[in-house]
């Protein structure tokens, strides 16, 4: 018989009806009566199904009584009517199999409760768990709406490479990707490693961003947009940063940043709309256990307009409150993350779009404002998280592009194709990055980083 998911067996009604489900034992309860009430949980859903097994289940004695949490087995039988509370329906096994025991003296996942910590030590067991099963379930329904989004506007999802020669932020945060032998790489006559004889012939790395490469496809499709791993070696060991995250890069042609805004908050408010509407039950376990204003935050977003200033205006703003800060805030200064939180936190209490950030601090692909010392960039801010999404409008001058290359010390010989891009049919373009991970983060109210993708890359971390 074909096994069903329990998160839809719990949604039946017609009692009688001979159903099959498979999970993983969450508990145990020997009843007087000589039976067994079994809780299995299958992933679906956050609430298990309750199991009746009887005495008198030909395996109820050698392995009915066996069953301990984490043990795997599947159950088939009459789907009754629940009389205990909080419960519509239980399961009344005729069969049940055993695929696998799970030894509570060696399993580590047992009832009571293990710190954030010290599951990260058993990132394989644990989506078991209702906290990591949560997450990759409200993971998964943001992916979801994230390309349900942009299909909807007529956005061309693009696959951009992993492995690259071009360093997309110009920051020298990327990992090498290399088959030279680390202990007798080839030299060249000058003694540098010559990486001429490399796999690829040239130095190669992991991408930090599908961005040039995106918007080479919005250059001749029109609106696409990215969601893939990227990379930074950035030695940042905060609870918002990772080495290995995704994220989702939308690239518009015949755009503006003010356009760049306006996609940025439809898309965000669109995926709390569509997450409070679809996940309400994974929700409201967030609420309950690990954030208690989530819901009411998520639903705020959704519903208000996000705050629009300027750079100069959030440095105005920080100033006047000073003396709260460890960092010193000045005009040409970055926003550090304590900076972000406040301005999104206590000064307007919702979402804040920053615009027009200094050219000094930004990356060399941001197109130059009028003024002469800014850049039409973008970055929005959200409660507890800070810095969710970064992006700008491009340089689509050939002439500006070239200059703040070279400004930035990169060499624009080396970005001949994205160049390129700028004398044949160039266009006003923008586009920016989500983190993925950060933005799980505010979803759920997690947090750390660390706990909201499956298996974290983090310095000196790479286990699993
Ligand atoms: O602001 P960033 O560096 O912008 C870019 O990469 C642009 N190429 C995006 C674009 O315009 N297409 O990164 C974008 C977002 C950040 O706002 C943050 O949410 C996330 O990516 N991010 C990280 N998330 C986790 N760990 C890290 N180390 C991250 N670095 C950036
Ligand atoms: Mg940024």
């Amino acid at each position: 018989m074909k096994r069903q998911l329990i998160k839809h067996v719990l949604e039946r009604e017609d009692f009688g009806a001979t159903v099959r489900i498979a999970g993983w034992v969450r508990t145990r309860r020997d009843s007087k009566g000589g039976f067994s009430f079994l809780e299995l949980n299958d992933g679906s859903s956050l609430v298990g199904l309750q199991v009746i097994a009887e005495g008198s289940l030909p395996n109820y004695e050698s392995e009915v009584q066996q069953l301990h949490i984490g043990a795997a087995v599947s159950a088939t039988g009459a789907l009754v009517e629940s009389p205990g509370a909080g419960q519509r329906v239980e399961l009344r096994a005729a069969e049940l199999v055993v695929y696998g025991l799970a030894d509570p003296e060696y399993y580590p996942l047992q009832k009571k409760r293990i710190s954030f910590e010290r599951l990260r030590e058993l990132a394989h067991l644990r989506p078991r768990t209702n906290t990591f099963g949560a997450v990759a379930r409200v993971r998964n329904a943001l992916a979801a709406s994230t390309h349900r989004f942009f299909q909807d506007r007529d956005f061309l999802y693009l696959h951009t490479p992993i492995i690259t020669g071009s360093d997309a932020e110009g920051a020298g945060e990327m990992f090498r990707v290399t088959t030279l032998d680390p202990a007798s790489p080839p030299r060249t006559d000058e003694g540098q490693v010559d990486y001429a004889q490399d796999f690829f012939g040239q130095p190669t790395f992991l991408t930090v961003s599908g961005q040039l490469e995106a918007e080479s496809y919005a250059s001749a499709l029109s609106n696409v947009y990215t969601f893939g791993p990227t990379f930074r070696s950035e030695n940042s060991n905060t609870r918002r940063h990772l080495a290995e995250f995704w994220m989702i890069e939308p690239e518009m042609a015949f755009a503006d940043n003010q356009d760049n805004a306006d996609l940025a908050e439809d898309y965000l408010r669109y995926l709390f709309r569509q997450l409070l509407d679809n996940n309400s039950r994974d929700l409201e376990f967030f609420n309950q256990w690990v954030d208690q204003g989530l819901i009411e935050r998520l639903s705020s977003v959704a519903d208000r307009d996000f705050e629009r200033i300027t750079y100069g205006e959030a440095v105005d703003l920080l100033r006047r409150a000073e003396s709260e800060f460890e960092f010193p805030v000045n005009w040409g200064s970055d926003l550090q993350s304590e900076h972000e939180r406040y301005l999104t936190e206590t000064v307007f209490g919702r979402p804040v779009i920053v615009t027009d950030y200094p050219f000094d601090i930004k990356a060399f692909y941001m197109r130059r404002n009028d003024d002469g010392k800014t850049v039409a960039a973008l970055d929005v801010l959200v409660p507890g998280v800070g810095e969710i999404i970064g992006g700008s409008q491009r340089e689509e001058r050939l002439d500006v592009l070239v200059d703040s290359l070279e400004r930035k010390g990169l060499d624009a010989a080396g970005y001949w194709w994205y160049t390129d891009l700028r004398r044949f049919g160039s266009v006003p373009h923008a586009g920016f990055g989500l983190g993925f991970e950060r933005l799980v983060q505010f979803a759920t109210g997690m947090q750390n980083i660390r706990d909201v993708i499956a298996f974290p890359r983090t310095p000196n971390n790479a286990e699993f």
